[in-house]
C-alpha cells in the first residue's frame, strides 16, 4: 500500500525516534509499504517519520543507482533501530533531495565512513563499517530519526536561498509526484 510522505512542517519530521520491540504490530506489513511508498516516489530511502511514525525503521534502496553503482545491483534493505556507532574518513560533498522536501537539492558535505550497528527484518542485530554512497544515504535517513533533515547541514546563506520553497510547503504549497501529507 502507498502511504502519503510527510511534508517539511509536519511535527514527525522533528521527533526523535524511538527503538521498537520485536513484537511491533504488523512490522512486515510496514516494511513492504514503506519499500513501496519509497519506489512510486522515486526516492533510494525512507524512514518511519516520513510516513508519520516516530519510530526507528528505515528502507533503502539502492538499485534505481546501480547503473553508476554496480556493487548495489538488487540492494533492497530495512534497518530497525539503526545507530550510528562513530563516523570517519574524509568529509565528502555530494548532492541531496529527500522525498520530505520536494524540489530542493542542496549539496551537503558527511563522512566518508561511518560505524554503525543495526538490526535486520528478523531482529538479528549487525554491526558494520560503511563506506562512500552508502554510507551517504544512511546518514541521511538516520538523521531522519533524530528529527533531522539534509537542510540542517545547510550554511545560513545555502538556507536563505532556499527559504522561500521552504515557506511555501508551510502552507501546504509544496509540489510532487507523489501523494504527500502536507502541514495545511
Ligand atoms: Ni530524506
Amino acid at each position: 500500500m502507498i502511504l502519503p510522505i510527510y511534508v517539511y512542517g509536519q511535527p514527525v519530521l522533528r521527533e526523535q525516534a524511538k527503538d521498537i520491540t520485536p513484537d511491533y504490530p504488523n512490522l512486515k506489513e510496514l516494511i513492504a509499504n514503506m519499500f513501496e511508498t519509497m519506489r512510486q516516489a522515486d526516492g533510494v530511502g525512507l524512514a518511519a517519520p516520513q510516513i508519520g511514525l516516530p519510530i526507528r525503521v528505515v528502507v533503502i534502496t539502492l538499485d534505481p543507482s546501480s547503473d553508476e553503482y554496480p556493487e548495489f545491483k538488487d540492494f533492497n534493505k530495512a534497518y530497525i533501530n539503526p545507530h550510528i556507532l562513530e563516523t570517519g574518513g574524509e568529509e565528502v560533498s555530494m548532492e541531496e533531495g529527500c522525498l520530505s522536501l520536494p524540489g530542493i537539492h542542496e549539496s551537503v558535505k558527511r563522512a566518508n565512513e561511518i560505524r554503525v550497528k543495526y538490526m535486520d527484518e528478523d531482529f538479528v542485530e549487525h554491526e558494520e563499517t560503511v563506506t562512500g554512497y552508502l554510507a551517504r544515504v544512511m546518514q541521511h535517513e538516520f538523521d531522519h530519526l533524530d528529527g533531522k533533515m539534509f537542510i540542517d547541514h545547510l550554511s545560513p546563506l545555502r538556507k536563505q536561498m532556499i527559504r522561500g520553497r521552504l515557506n511555501a510547503m508551510l502552507k501546504g504549497k509544496a509540489r510532487s509526484s507523489y501523494r504527500m501529507k502536507q502541514v495545511k
